[in-house]
């Protein structure tokens, strides 16, 4: 089966843990798409949810498939949030951002009751690090961000990370997300201790908000040939 075939599986899993009535938070990225297309059938066959997006490509799709949005400080909770990611640790920690919009997912996972990430198996890892760490910073002097973030990743075990600006396709422009901020892609190559690697970002005045997602996940589902694998914590 393709990766597509096995983040369909994976997105279809997911619609186990909405229940009627549920405020549920929508992932943004290929896998997240499916699920929220998938979602948008059970609606259109009486589910009642409200979702909440991550992203402005999310609740452009879950407009266009008859799901009722609303904004995270107009609810009072989020009772699961289905999200994609880059890559999984066996201890849930995810490199999310690959589509630059980690800020928004983090907060909405942070805020929500669960937390469920939907993969395929190529995403599962004995370590995180091969995909590129996504950091996004504020443009101001970002320069100067970009530096303490690669001392930050260095002091945290990584050697010589590649620090890149990442770009808007063809056009040589800074890439530019939903907050307005640019994307650092970090190449880490392995990242041996995340935990280290999330403080250390997290003391860099300018960095907005890094990729590292650490105690948010408690489900994770990987879409398998034969079928989908659901891992709890
Ligand atoms: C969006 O910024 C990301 O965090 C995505 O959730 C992640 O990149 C997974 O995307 P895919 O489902 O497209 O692989």
């Amino acid at each position: 089966m393709s990766a597509a075939g096995q983040k369909r599986t994976a997105a279809i899993a997911a619609l186990d843990y909405v229940q009627d009535g549920m405020i549920v938070g929508l992932g943004s990225g290929s896998t997240s798409e499916v699920f929220v297309r998938e979602l948008g059938k059970r609606v259109a066959d009486g589910l009642s949810i409200i979702g909440i997006p991550t992203s402005e490509s999310t609740a452009e799709v879950a407009r266009e498939s008859g799901i009722t949005l609303s904004e995270v400080d107009k609810v009072d909770r989020i009772h699961v949030t289905v999200d994609g990611a880059d890559e999984v640790d066996g201890r849930f920690r995810l490199i999310k951002g690959g589509g630059g919009c980690h800020l928004r997912e983090k907060i909405i996972a942070n805020a929500s009751d669960l937390m469920v990430v939907i993969i395929d198996e190529s995403k599962l890892v004995a370590t995180l690090g091969q995909f590129p760490l996504p950091v996004e910073v504020d443009p101001f002097a970002f320069t100067v961000t970009a530096k303490k973030v690669f001392d930050a990743l260095q002091s945290a075990g990584i050697q010589r990370p590649e620090v890149q600006l990442r770009r808007a396709g063809d056009s040589g422009k800074p890439f530019i997300t939903d907050g307005g901020n640019y994307i650092l892609d970090c190449a880490c190559r392995a990242i041996p201790d995340p935990n280290a690697a999330a403080e250390a970002l997290n003391r860099i005045p300018g960095m907005v908000e890094h990729g590292l997602f650490i105690g948010l996940a408690r489900v994770v589902i990987v879409g398998e040939d034969s079928g989908a694998r659901i891992m709890e914590l």
